[in-house]
């Protein structure tokens, strides 16, 4: 069996993608895995809506581009969104800058073929645990099959977002009832893959028995 390991570090987030739809036997591969997340006490919550239809997508795409443009904003004016000031070339700061916060970085949505927007009942605390579970596996396996996918939760972020989105996709309103948790894109990938994204190291992340303990005491 092929190490899980092997298709957890060589996924990353694919936003630009070939026109071509992505076969339905690897859709249901997609929402099986799904179905498969742990979610507390076995609840279940999730219900998943496979998105096709050209103009629903590309209203999504709207949504996805105001929706990230207030989240990533206001995260800036809260102090949040420093990681730009690193930088060093002012041109290519000012462009991924406005990139972000015109919300620019998730209007991919309305170009990727399939959208799956993952939603779920709200009458359990770990609901947004749960749809996060599930969200990754989705990733996961659509990476597995030589797809790319894109967690997008810039829609739904600000609580208008989600509105407008339940409104689109007959989702019923109220936050006690259903949560949307985030919009997966997915697509044959446009370009080679490029190498994953910079991680933190585990000796910058992993503490041993006490927070803060980086050295490994030795058990026999
Ligand atoms: C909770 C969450 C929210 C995200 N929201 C967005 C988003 O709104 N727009 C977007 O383009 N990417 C979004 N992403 C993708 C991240 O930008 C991406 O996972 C991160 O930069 C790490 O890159 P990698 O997935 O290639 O490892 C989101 C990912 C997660 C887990």
């Amino acid at each position: 069996m092929r190490d899980i390991l092997d298709v957890i570090t060589s996924r990353k987030s694919i936003r630009r993608y070939k026109p071509d739809p992505v076969p339905d036997e690897m859709i249901d591969k997609i929402l099986e895995a799904a179905r498969w997340a742990p979610t507390g006490e076995n609840h279940q919550p999730w219900r998943l809506i496979v998105v096709r239809d050209p103009e629903t997508r590309r209203k999504i795409g709207e949504m996805a581009k105001i929706g990230s443009g207030i989240f990533t904003t206001t995260e800036y004016c809260m102090g949040r969104m420093r990681q730009f000031e690193g930088i060093k070339d002012p041109k290519k700061r000012e462009r991924v800058e406005r990139f972000m916060y015109t919300g620019e970085v998730s209007a991919f949505l309305g170009k990727a073929p399939l959208l799956i927007v993952v939603t779920g009942r709200c009458d359990a605390l770990d609901t947004p645990y749960d749809l996060s579970a599930c969200a990754e596996n989705m990733l996961l396996e659509a990476h597995s099959l030589g797809l790319g996918a894109c967690w997008v939760h810039g829609p739904v972020a600000p609580i208008r977002g989600e509105i407008k989105m339940k409104e689109l996709l007959g989702v019923p309103q109220g936050m006690e009832k259903f949560k949307l948790l985030a919009v997966l894109s997915f697509g044959w990938p446009l370009e080679p893959r490029k190498h994953p994204r910079p991680k933190l190291t585990l000796e910058e992340i992993v503490y041993w028995e006490k927070f803060g303990r980086k050295e490994r005491p030795s058990y026999v």
